[in-house]
This record gives C-alpha cells, sequence and structure tokens, in this order.
C-alpha cells in the first residue's frame, strides 16, 4: 500500500493562474498558457490537485491528459479518447444519448469511442456545447508531441481547434494548458512561425517555496522528540540544494533522521559537505557525466551554456564549434570537435538519454536542471 502523503494546498496559484485564464490579468493566455519547470517539482501534482478543482469551481470543464501515461499510445488517441470519456460524463449527467450537432456526424454517447474521423477540433466544439462551459483541456507532458509527425499534427488540429471555438463575439470555449519538464522542448512549440502556437510564451511555473518548507517541517517535527526537532531555515537550504524537489528533501531528512546526526544540525551537515553527496539528484547527474568522452562532456557543456542563457543549441554553427572546442581545450582533451564528430556525440548523448532531438531537428537537454548542476558544479571546481 502507498503511504499517504500529506499534500501542501497550492490554492492562491491556482487562483492565479485561473484568473490569468480567464483574461482577467494584464496577460493574455488566449493563445494557450505554457508552464515548464524541472522533472518532479510538483507539476502534476499541482494541475490535479489544486488547478482542475479550481476550473471546477469556476465552472469551466477541465480535461486532463498525460501524454506520457501510456508510451505506446499516440498523442491524438490520447486526447481524443480524454475528451471522449469527458463528453460520455457530460451527455450522461444531462440525460443525451445522442446528439446530431455537425451535419456529418451523429455521436452515440453510449459507446466509448468517438466515431471513427472526427476531428479534435468537433469532439471539443460538441463537449463546449453539451457541456454549455468553457472547456480547459490540460496536456501534461506536452513535450512528447513533439516526438512524432502524428504528435505535432495533433497540435496543430488543437491550435484550430482553439481558433474556432474561440473566435465571434461570445464568450470564448477553450482554453489550452500545456506543461513540461524543459522550457527548451516547449520552445519548440511556440518559438518559430511554423510551429503551432508561434506567439504565446513560456511561463516559468512556480516552484514549490517557503509555505512548502514550513509544511513539511512542521510535518517532521511531530513525528520527532521536543528536543530533536528540524529547523525551517536548514530545511529552506536544504529544499534549494536538492533543486526544490519534495521527494528529495524527504529523503534527505529521513537520511538525517535514522541516525546521521541531530535533526538541529541538519543545516551544519549540510554546510560541511556531509550530506551533499545523498542528494541525489547531483550524483545521477555526476554519474552520468562521468562516463561521457571529452567530446560528450563539451557538447554538453555548451549545451547547458545555451539553456541557462535561454538561447537555442545550434549543432553545426562556426560558433558552436567554437564554443566545444575552447570547452575541450580547458579540459586539456584532444581538440576533435568538427561536423561528424560533433554529430557522433550528440547520437551518444542521445542514447544516454542526455539530450533530445525534437522531430524537426532542434536539440535540447533531456533534463533542463543538469545545466543548473553543470554550472554550479564548474563553479565549485574553479574554486577548489
Ligand atoms: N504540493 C505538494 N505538497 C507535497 N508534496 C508535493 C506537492 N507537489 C508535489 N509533491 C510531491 O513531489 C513529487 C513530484 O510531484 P509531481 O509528480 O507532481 O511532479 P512533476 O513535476 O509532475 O514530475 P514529473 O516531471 O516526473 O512529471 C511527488 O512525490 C509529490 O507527491
Ligand atoms: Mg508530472
Amino acid at each position: 500500500m502507498a503511504p499517504v502523503r500529506p499534500l501542501l494546498r497550492r490554492d492562491q496559484l491556482a487562483n492565479a493562474l485561473a484568473q490569468d485564464l480567464a483574461g482577467e490579468s494584464l496577460i493574455d493566455y488566449s493563445a494557450g498558457m505554457f508552464l515548464a519547470a524541472p522533472r518532479r517539482t510538483g507539476k502534476s501534482t499541482f494541475l490535479n490537485n489544486d488547478l482542475i478543482p479550481e476550473c471546477i469551481r469556476r465552472g469551466w470543464r477541465p480535461v486532463y491528459v498525460d501524454l506520457w501515461s501510456d508510451r505506446d499510445a499516440a498523442p491524438a488517441q490520447l486526447i481524443s479518447g480524454a475528451i471522449g470519456t469527458a463528453l460520455a460524463r457530460t451527455a450522461k449527467k444531462a440525460g443525451i444519448e445522442k446528439i446530431n450537432l455537425l451535419r456529418t456526424l451523429s455521436w452515440d454517447f453510449t459507446r466509448p469511442h468517438l466515431p471513427a474521423g472526427t476531428t479534435l477540433a468537433q469532439a471539443l466544439s460538441v463537449l463546449h456545447q453539451v457541456s454549455g462551459q468553457m472547456v480547459v483541456l490540460i496536456i501534461d507532458e506536452a513535450q512528447h508531441a513533439l516526438n512524432s509527425e502524428d504528435g505535432l499534427n495533433a497540435m496543430f488540429a488543437l491550435k484550430a481547434a482553439r481558433d474556432h471555438l474561440n473566435r465571434g463575439d461570445g464568450p470564448d470555449g477553450l482554453r489550452l494548458v500545456f506543461t513540461g519538464s524543459s522550457r527548451d522542448k516547449l520552445a519548440n512549440l511556440v518559438l518559430k512561425s511554423k510551429q503551432p502556437f508561434f506567439g504565446a510564451t513560456i511561463t516559468p511555473f512556480p516552484l514549490l517555496g517557503r509555505e512548502y518548507v514550513e509544511f513539511i517541517t512542521g510535518l517532521w517535527n511531530q513525528r520527532l522528540a521536543d528536543s530533536n526537532q528540524f529547523k525551517v531555515e536548514d530545511l529552506a537550504y536544504a529544499f534549494d540544494l536538492v533543486g526544490r524537489r519534495p521527494e528529495m528533501l524527504n529523503k534527505l531528512l529521513a537520511e538525517v533522521s535514522v541516525g546521521l546526526g541531530e535533526a538541529g544540525n541538519l543545516g551544519d551537515l549540510l554546510r560541511t559537505g556531509a550530506l551533499n553527496h545523498q542528494a541525489g539528484v547531483w550524483s545521477d547527474y555526476e554519474s552520468a557525466w562521468n562516463e561521457l568522452s571529452p567530446l560528450q562532456q563539451a557538447v554538453l557543456e555548451v549545451m547547458a551554456e545555451r539553456t541557462l542563457g535561454r538561447h537555442p543549441f545550434s549543432p553545426f554553427t562556426e560558433q558552436t564549434l567554437i564554443d566545444i572546442r575552447r570547452k575541450l581545450e580547458q579540459a586539456q582533451a584532444e581538440v576533435n570537435a568538427n561536423t561528424p564528430n560533433v554529430q557522433k556525440a550528440l547520437d551518444a548523448l542521445r542514447d544516454k538519454e542526455l539530450v533530445w532531438k525534437a522531430n524537426r531537428g532542434e536539440y535540447a537537454l533531456e533534463d533542463a536542471s543538469m545545466a543548473e548542476w553543470l554550472a554550479r558544479d564548474k563553479a565549485v571546481a574553479g574554486r577548489r
């Protein structure tokens, strides 16, 4: 049985984002809201526990799809499945069994699947009409749509649905929310004019902060003796160190409380480096890094710099080659960066799942927080 995991409610954030979706704030999200934050920082939890209930409270019809939930299923199939399920539920509630909303389409709601040939725009349009509500389609792990032509077509279909349902002078019928663990990957949906959501901006999804640290300190201290308590400040420091990932923080706290020391000494243990290696994520990155060839390391470092500087990575430009060569010189390795070798290095990095290539050829780091680790690790190495 899974242990009970107490969750911090994030009502304020849900309310703020819903206001943005409703058009009550200065920023216009009617083109689509793109939220990016690193892996394991609480995106899906927030969508399901906070944003969806907030949508329901506001009288909207949320539909949630996780494009990673079934790796064998095509994105379009997953999205239409989720809309179909929502439609069947809504129709059942309204006592409707069959509908002839569109001239060419008759819908039998008692069947589990949408009729073959239904476009996503038609499906969303029917859901909007049957429910009488604004539909909020939430696509979690949206970057997976970029791995295939089918996925990209599904994104274009959603754009068409958005334009169809948000025109005219009536209230808008559809909002699209996309989340993903990589800003670079999501950027491949919005940056260029040929991409489906060209012109939309990517918003950093706010990470858990002080409120979470206080919440978790309280939870742990309840279980510990009065003489052995964690301090909020130490936990705040530790939480930053693990990239604001709840699971990593819990792992650290568990290690301290099973004997590495007194809870009150957590801060000292961290600051003296006694616990840094247990900080999990970093040691994963380090072992992956140590297995790379100097050229692969140099390519990865330049990619990381581009990520942190928010620039796209173009592998074969003269500037990139110069930068890679400089890294190799700094590492006192053989300076063997040329186009075929860099291509080979990129292929190897993809095999190791450190680098990711979009369907149309752009490259990005698989895990953007590796860029932060590299920056930090190099800074520490420089000081040594
Ligand atoms: N508000 C919260 N309160 C307590 N724990 C949380 C909260 N949000 C997330 N967590 C915990 O953090 C972990 C990661 O959460 P979640 O799966 O939502 O992250 P994610 O960003 O969607 O990750 P992934 O990149 O793998 O999709 C989970 O163990 C979850 O229980
Ligand atoms: Mg998730």
